[in-house]
């Protein structure tokens, strides 16, 4: 497409979920890649509004705050304000966070629905839904709980498994319940609302597979496979108490489906942005972008257009950048699991390093492919990147001028070839940081950012003016001026990814902020201004703070371990009478001897004292216990059991051991030692 000229721009970053904080994988996937690019717009001088809020409707709000015995409301307050609260103190320039309970919100989903039922762009369809007729309420696929047909955990969901990661419909569980009572859902009737998105599909085909074929590859094939694999109609209404309630007759107990509210929420957080909200909505000269994760492509490209279209007057997206997902130490990041960085837990750990986390989340972003967060890969980027590139470059350039100037910013003489070439070099960054900011491709913008630093290094590197001063102080005049000049432009290029930093540099340069359009230019010090004092702009991070991170992640793990091996229990078996428990003849006995089997790596031969009589029985337990831990024992024995030959021994009788999910074996015995033959039952 020939590149429109745009006015201005509307940035949006996906609404989190208000029932649970934000981790390191948002970030890096989403609201990091966002700021930068508003922070750049701004810098640039654009008209730009960024909008973000809380997502705070859906069926896991909802399962939260039942468990946690709360209101749903309770749930999202509490994460509304974690989230915007780290956001904030991370330095996310959002013009507005908002949120979904908004009474704005409500207004402006609830009319957006009516529009499109009464222009009948909507289908109404009965089907049948699972019912929990103990609790009264219509069951969401989240609600339905039951065994994994695919891996057999016995706590999936009627549409997902978390464990093993399959999609399912609750027809696929085994043994389906309510995750509301317990009780066995059952189908009844119910009405919805329906998008037809099929009738949308030749505009989605032309709009995304002719129009922006320049989209991230990832988000165009997940488009391209949606439309040739059909569209369907989707329901936008549910059966439960929490949302937006769907604003029409006969419509009780019925809210509108989070997915069809919650992009809405960029226009309301818009509205109560600026009363000029229109402009950035409804005039073709905005350029619409939608930061996302790729597990929301669908909705903010083919769900949301298609209602914006179907209520029209509203511009499209233009861009929807999206990235892949970044893991943690190999495994998966998950909520439920709490295997994740916490933003909040960050800050309070890493006070003052804001910048880092932003640094290191930006530079291992998972643009094209998923990526592995480690936290050795964050203390070697801390140290060899932003401490000895960045850092030294900075700190050198000002504690020198401090030293021989007094602070005061040195004259430029005459330049000679290697400046000339240096300045050179550091100017063509700025046309490939534009581009590559412009084309979503943020961690090479970085390296352009901190390329300006490595020039900076090299230069003084190479110019050794500490040793210069000695035999030419007037040459050094000119490389100070030179690296003070670099200095100031550094100010800039990192501004959209390290804000705070940003600031400090010009805090020590004693200068205000200056323009995007000043970076590759020269004269930004100007000669016998005085800066400020030099401050460290990063400090090493050292091994022992590495591996608190490290042992806490380690403790996470071994109590997943531990809460997993827990609920591996087996079913209960079928029911027996009375009569069949009292046919089992279970003594104590004490074990007199104990000897391994020829031969066989799991038997032991044993002679019991029953109280009845001394006998041998043959147990499948050497891998297990030795002879020597079990002579003398006082055990159960189920005595009564048909014997049988087992290695040419007659065993006659049975050892009661517990066994555990992991396999492992106890011996059960009387509390307290007591006769050999004494009745268990
Ligand atoms: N809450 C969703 C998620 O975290 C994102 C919602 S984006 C919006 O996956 F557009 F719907 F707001
Ligand atoms: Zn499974």
């Amino acid at each position: 497409m020939a590149s429109k000229q745009f006015k201005r721009y509307l940035v949006t970053s996906a609404l989190p979920y208000a029932n649970g904080p934000v981790h390191i994988g948002h970030l890096a996937g989403v609201y990091i890649p966002s700021d930068i690019y508003t922070r750049y717009l701004r810098l640039r001088g654009c008209d730009v509004v960024s909008v973000c809020g809380s997502d705070e409707h859906g069926v896991p709000i909802t399962i939260k705050a039942r468990k946690e015995g709360v209101t749903p409301q309770e749930i999202v307050d509490r994460y509304h304000n974690i989230i915007k609260d780290s956001f904030e103190r991370l330095g996310m320039s959002f013009d507005i966070y908002s949120r979904t309970s908004s009474p704005t919100h409500a207004a402006t989903a609830s009319d957006f629905f009516r529009k499109l039922y009464d222009e009948g762009k909507f289908v109404e369809k009965t089907s049948m839904q699972y019912y929990d007729e103990e609790a009264k309420t219509f069951l969401a696929d989240r609600y339905i709980v039951g065994t994994c047909p695919k891996c057999g955990n016995d706590r999936a969901y009627g549409d997902q498994c978390e464990k093993c990661g399959s999609t399912l419909s609750p027809e696929e569980l085994i043994d389906p319940h309510s995750a509301v009572s317990g009780s066995v859902p059952v189908k009844r009737e119910t009405k919805h609302w329906y998008l037809p998105l099929d009738q949308y599909e030749t505009f989605l085909r032309n709009w995304i597979l002719e129009g922006h074929k320049e989209w991230k590859s990832n988000v165009y094939g997940q488009c391209k496979s949606w439309l040739d694999g059909g569209l369907q109609p989707r329901a936008v209404s549910r059966d439960l108490d929490w949302g937006i309630p769907v604003p029409v007759e006969g419509a009780e107990g019925k809210v509108l489906y989070v997915w069809f509210d919650a992009p809405i929420g960029y226009i309301s957080a818009t509205k109560d942005f600026t009363p000029d909200w229109e402009k950035y909505w409804k005039s073709d000269d905005t350029k619409m972008v939608h930061f996302i994760g790729k597990d929301n492509i669908v909705f903010h490209c083919i769900v949301f257009p298609s209602m914006l279209k179907a209520h029209g007057g509203y511009i499209l997206p233009e861009n929807v950048p999206s990235n892949e997902f970044l893991n943690l130490e190999g495994d998966k990041i998950s909520t439920s699991r709490n295997w994740a960085v916490w933003l909040h837990e960050y800050l309070d750990e890493f006070p003052g390093k804001e910048d880092v986390l932003r640094y290191v989340l930006c530079a291992n972003a998972p643009e094209t492919k998923d990526n592995d967060f480690t936290w050795k890969d964050f203390q070697a980027r801390n140290n060899n990147e932003l401490v000895a590139v960045l850092g030294n470059f900075v700190n050198r350039a000002l504690v020198l001028t401090k030293k021989y100037y007094d602070g005061l910013v040195p004259a430029c003489g005459e330049l000679n070839d290697y400046d000339r070439e240096t300045i050179a070099e550091m100017a063509t960054v700025k046309g490939s940081l534009e581009s590559n900011i412009e084309h979503y491709h943020f961690r090479e913008a970085l390296k352009d950012a901190m390329n300006i630093a490595r020039i900076g290094n090299k230069y003084l590197a190479d110019t050794e003016p500490w040793k210069v001063i000695k035999t030419d102080p007037e040459r050094v005049k000119t490389i100070l001026n030179v690296a003070l000049q670099i200095t100031a432009n550094l100010a800039i290029a990192i501004e959209p990814f390290m804000p705070f930093s940003a600031t400090k540099i010009l805090k020590m340069l004693a200068v205000e902020k200056f323009a995007w359009d000043s970076l590759g230019s020269v004269d930004l010090m100007a000669v016998d201004h005085r800066i400020g004092e030099p401050e460290l702009l990063f400090e090493k991070i050292e091994d022992d703070a590495i591996q608190r991170q490290l042992d806490k992640l380690e403790a996470t793990k071994k109590a997943n371990q531990a809460a997993e091996a827990s609920q591996k229990v087996e079913d209960q078996k079928e029911e027996i009478p009375f009569d069949d428990f009292q046919k089992m003849d279970i003594r104590v006995s004490t074990i007199l001897t104990a000897e391994k089997v020829a031969k066989t790596k799991k038997l032991l031969k044993l002679t019991v004292d029953t109280g009845i009589d001394q006998r041998e029985i043959v147990s499948g337990i050497a891998e297990h216990f030795s002879p020597e831990e079990l002579i003398g024992r006082q055990v159960l024995v189920l005595v009564n059991l048909q014997p049988r030959e087992l290695k040419g021994t007659l065993s006659r009788g049975m050892i009661l051991m517990a066994e555990d999910a992991d396999g492992k074996l106890r011996l059960l015995g009387p509390d307290e030692k007591t006769v050999n033959g004494a009745i268990v039952g």
